[in-house]
């Protein structure tokens, strides 16, 4: 099996997507958000690139069910509902509801991996149940693509990346083919083992705790507090895909 890993979105080669088992990994904090949205009961999350689909978006869906989330810049989204902070996405906030998502790098990295096999959302929540969901399906070829800030590498993306590494090697009993992304990314979790210490430190971290998210910091750190992993279908992640368990 071919387990390809890539720092950054824009790192990844076109059509190298098709046909492979794509894990989007945005640690601060699109997929962490999403992951929480899932747990607490949302019905659907539809994850948008630009604030202006988000928007276009809104009227076609019922009022009363639908919510509008994201950040620019780490803030909520002026008229939007909710920000990008995991711990506004409570089951009174979300349950029941469909939730149109847009945020600056994570779900512009969804959005441009339409293409894979199949698409889940990753992070150091559901670490151990998005690898198990990924090799249940006995790929040929696994593509961790690291969502990264502003076309750049984002530290906690590639170390979530690297555990994912390590973690699928473990369990995957045949032969292995690591990219360079993976290699490096493995190793690089085999020596920062303080994941609180890898957030808080990052360039993305520091910004968020300046904008007064350190909350968010300690929550997304946390490694298998979920079973979610959701999935996207036709740009959606929805019914029993949203918690898949
Ligand atoms: C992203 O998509 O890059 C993040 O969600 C940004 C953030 O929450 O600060």
């Amino acid at each position: 099996m071919e387990l390809n890993l890539y720092t950054r979105a824009g790192e990844l080669p076109e059509g190298n997507i098709k046909g492979t088992h794509v894990v989007v990994i945005d640690v601060l904090r699109a997929s962490s958000t999403m992951v929480q949205a899932c747990e607490n009961g949302v019905e659907r999350i539809i994850p948008v690139a630009g604030v202006e689909d988000a928007t276009r978006l809104a009227p076609t869906l019922e009022k009363k069910n639908a919510l509008l989330g994201g950040e620019r810049d780490g803030r909520m989204i002026e008229g939007f509902d909710l920000g990008n902070s995991p711990l506004e996405y409570t089951s009174k906030a979300v349950k029941g509801k469909t939730l149109v998502l847009s945020t600056s790098n994570g779900t512009v990295a969804i959005t441009q991996s339409a293409a894979a096999k199949e698409l889940i959302v990753g992070c150091f929540l559901n670490l151990g149940a998005v690898v198990a969901h990924v090799l249940s399906s006995r790929p040929k070829k696994i593509t961790l693509l690291c969502a990264g800030n502003q076309g750049r590498l984002s530290l906690e993306d590639l170390v979530c990346g690297g555990l994912m590494v390590r973690k699928i090697s473990e369990s995957f009993g045949g032969k292995l083919v690591l990219n360079d992304g993976a290699l490096a990314g493995g190793a690089l979790a085999g020596t920062m083992t303080d994941i609180g210490e890898v957030v808080r430190e990052s360039s993305h971290g520091r910004l968020l705790a300046e904008l007064g998210f350190e909350a968010d910091l300690d929550f997304c750190s946390r490694i298998d507090r979920s079973t979610s992993v959701p999935v996207v279908v036709d740009g959606r992640i929805s019914g029993e895909d949203a918690c898949r368990r």
